[in-house]
């Protein structure tokens, strides 16, 4: 596991786009497998101005995100959809017929669900894989539980992952109770793993998912078995990992 400890937010996502910059330098097809939420948001400025000054061509690659809110159209505010659109693929040269996100017409019709997975195997797996990470270890919306989930499936929210996202709507009401998400083992079989965590509020659960056990109580635990996963947190995220 690489450990890598920022001074800043600036600094953790200025390093995390140019990891993901080489990658598809390096292989102009990757499939990436890309993540939302407030973490993320300046890599993706990054990733945004690197393409504009020509230092990098997404026409060839092909993205899955790792979840989506049940019951959000793709053009909520909020339904990561528009999150994606509004922060990179609208931007960039990404091709919206290999952007693939999570929804419910999937959903309706189970095994097309399933197949949510098999189009990732489909696609030739996912090369690298980009996460944020939950306060309370969640990683996708995959929440603690008592077993590792395999494949795509959904889930019910737990009310420390609903608070938590009620900050970006106008009430906690308003927060979808269940979400479509990417499974652990979908996760793991991505051939890299980078995960970003940014403030103290995630000290926590970056302690315990990577200094702690491995237990299913904090899914992102699971990744100090992964082969080739690189964790990259700022100062604040950090503090209270055994780390000089
Ligand atoms: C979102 C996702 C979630 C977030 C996590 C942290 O696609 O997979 O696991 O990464 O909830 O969210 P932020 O970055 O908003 O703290």
């Amino acid at each position: 596991m690489e450990f890598i400890v920022t001074k800043d937010y600036k600094s953790m996502s200025t390093l995390a786009a140019e990891r993901i910059v080489e990658q598809v330098r390096e292989n102009p097809r990757s499939v990436l497998g890309l993540a939302t939420g407030s973490t993320p948001e300046g890599l993706y400025a990054e990733l945004v101005a690197a393409y504009r000054v020509g230092d990098v061509d997404f026409a060839g690659i092909t993205t899955f995100n790792l979840d989506e809110y049940c019951g959000l159209s793709p053009d909520h505010s909020q339904s990561y959809h528009y999150f994606m659109r509004e922060h990179l693929i609208s931007h960039v040269n990404i091709d919206e017929a290999r952007a693939f996100i999570p929804n419910e017409e999937l959903v309706n019709d189970r095994p097309a669900w399933e197949t949510y997975s098999a189009r990732m195997d489909a696609a030739g797996g996912v090369d690298l894989q980009l996460l944020g990470i939950g306060q309370n270890g969640h990683i996708g919306f995959n929440e603690p539980d008592d077993n590792f989930s395999k494949g795509c499936h959904i889930v019910e929210l737990t009310e420390s992952t609903i608070q938590a996202n009620s900050r970006l709507f106008d009430s906690v009401d308003e927060v979808p109770r269940r979400a479509y998400t990417m499974g652990i083992g979908d996760i793991m079989k991505a051939r890299r793993v980078i995960l970003v965590a940014s403030g103290d509020s995630k000290a926590e659960s970056v302690r315990d998912s990577f200094f702690g056990p491995v237990t299913p109580r904090i899914p992102a635990s699971i990744l100090q078995f992964h082969h080739n996963i690189c964790v990259i947190v700022d100062e604040a995220a950090a503090k209270l990992c055994p780390v000089g």
